[in-house]
C-alpha cells in the first residue's frame, strides 16, 4: 500500500484512491533530444529578457493585480472582445481545474472524449466527481452526433472538456462540428486551444457567441513560455465572473503578468516561430510516412505516430532513449501502438531522423 493509502483518517479517500497527474520526465542533461513534453524548442521574444531586466525587484514587496487587468485589457484586444470577457490564470491548467470547481455539482459528471489531455480525469478524481467519457473514432475523428445523444441521455454530465487540436493525437476537429457539439450540449463546454497557433482555425469568436463556451488558451506552448505559467480563457462575462469568485486571491505573480504582457507586445516572434514548428512538423511527417509509419494528421506541435508493423511503439520508445532521444508513450489501451512526438529544432528533427531510420533497417 501507497504511503498516502496507508493514512486513511487522514486523507480523503479519493484521494487516496487517485494517482495524480502524471507529467512528462525534464531530464537535467541538456545533451539529451527532449521531444516528449510539446515544449517550443525556439525561445521566447527578446522582449521577454528586457522586461524581466528591468523588473525592480522592491515592486515585489507589493501584492500583484489580483485581476491582471492591464495583461486581460492587451488580450481583449487581441480577440476583439471586452475585459469581462477574459480570465488569466496559473497556467491553462488552472482555467481547467477551476472550470470543474465552478461548472461541476458534487453529484454531477465530467465529460471528454477519449483519448484526450489525461489532465480532465484527474481533476474529476480531485472533484470526487463522475466521468462521461465518448470515445473517438478508430481515425481520432469525432463522433459529434452520437456524443450529442450519449450526453442528452445523461444530464449530469454539465462539463465538458473538447481538445482542439487534440492531444495526444494533433487532430483539429472543424469548427463548424466543434459549434454543432456546443449547440447539442446544455451544460459548459471548455474548447481547450492549448495548441492552437500550430492550427488552421480556431474558436475563440464562439465563446463570445454561444453563452456556454468557454476557450482556453495558454502561454506555454506557441509563445515559449511554459516555465511562465499564464493562461487564459475567453468565454461570456457571466462564466468569466464565476471563475473571478472562487479563484486563489493573487493567482498570476507579478513577474508573469509582466513577461506575459511583454510577450504580446511581440506576437510576430510567436507566429514566426509557430510557422516554423509548422514546417517541420510536415516535413517530420512526410519522413515517417516514407519509413512506413501511420501519422495522424496534425495541427499542433506533435505527431502522433505508429510505427511499422516490425516493431512496436514501446519498443520504438525505449530505443530512442538508449540514443537519448525522449519521446512520449501512452501505455492506454487506445494510445499503446503510437508514440507522441513533440516538433523539435530541425537539428533534433534530423538527429530523430537518423536514429529512425537505422531502427527501421535494423527491424
Ligand atoms: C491539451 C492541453 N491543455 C492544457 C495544457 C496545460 O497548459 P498550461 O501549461 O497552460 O497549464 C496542456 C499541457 O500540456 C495540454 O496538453
Amino acid at each position: 500500500m501507497s504511503e498516502t493509502g496507508s493514512q486513511p483518517g487522514l486523507i480523503r479517500s479519493s484521494v487516496r484512491a487517485m494517482q495524480g497527474y502524471v507529467p512528462g520526465e525534464q531530464p537535467d542533461d541538456p545533451s539529451i533530444v527532449k521531444l516528449n513534453t510539446n515544449e517550443n524548442p525556439y525561445p521566447p521574444s527578446p522582449k521577454i529578457a528586457e522586461r524581466l531586466a528591468a523588473i525592480d525587484a522592491d515592486t515585489l514587496t507589493r501584492y500583484p493585480d489580483p485581476v491582471c487587468r492591464e495583461l486581460r485589457e492587451r488580450l481583449a484586444e487581441l480577440h476583439g472582445c471586452t475585459v469581462d470577457n477574459v480570465f488569466v490564470g496559473n497556467g491553462s491548467d488552472e482555467v481547467l481545474a477551476l472550470c470543474t470547481r465552478a461548472f461541476v455539482e458534487n453529484h454531477e459528471k465530467v465529460g471528454f472524449f477519449d483519448p484526450t489531455y489525461s489532465l480532465y480525469t484527474v481533476l474529476a478524481e480531485i472533484r470526487d466527481v463522475g466521468e462521461h467519457v465518448v470515445p473517438l473514432k478508430a481515425d481520432f475523428s469525432w463522433p459529434i452526433d452520437a456524443a450529442c445523444e450519449a450526453l442528452r441521455a445523461d444530464e449530469a454530465c454539465t462539463l465538458f472538456f473538447f481538445t482542439n487540436p487534440n492531444a495526444p493525437t494533433g487532430r483539429l476537429c472543424p469548427r463548424d462540428e466543434v459549434r454543432r457539439f456546443c449547440e447539442g450540449f446544455s451544460g459548459v463546454v471548455v474548447v481547450d486551444e492549448a495548441y492552437v497557433d500550430f492550427a488552421d482555425e480556431c474558436c475563440d469568436q464562439l465563446a463570445l457567441e454561444c453563452e456556454n463556451i468557454i476557450v482556453a488558451r495558454t502561454f506555454s506552448k506557441s509563445y515559449s513560455l511554459a516555465g511562465l505559467r499564464v493562461g487564459y480563457a475567453i468565454a461570456g462575462a457571466p462564466l468569466v465572473e464565476a471563475l473571478y469568485k472562487i479563484k486563489d486571491s493573487y493567482n498570476v505573480d507579478g513577474i508573469a503578468q509582466q513577461l506575459a504582457l511583454a510577450a504580446i507586445e511581440d506576437v510576430e516572434t510567436m507566429d514566426r516561430n509557430a510557422a516554423r514548428v509548422v514546417a517541420t512538423r510536415k516535413r517530420l511527417a512526410a519522413r515517417l510516412g516514407k519509413l512506413g509509419f501511420s501519422v495522424c494528421p496534425s495541427q499542433a506541435n506533435f505527431l502522433f505516430v505508429e510505427p511499422p508493423p516490425h516493431t512496436t511503439a514501446q519498443e520504438m520508445f525505449e530505443a530512442l532513449r538508449t540514443h537519448r532521444i525522449l519521446v512520449r508513450y501512452f501505455p492506454g489501451e487506445r494510445t499503446k501502438r503510437f508514440l507522441r512526438i513533440t516538433i523539435g529544432t530541425d537539428a533534433d528533427i534530423d538527429r530523430l531522423l537518423e536514429v529512425v531510420t537505422a531502427l527501421c533497417e535494423e527491424g
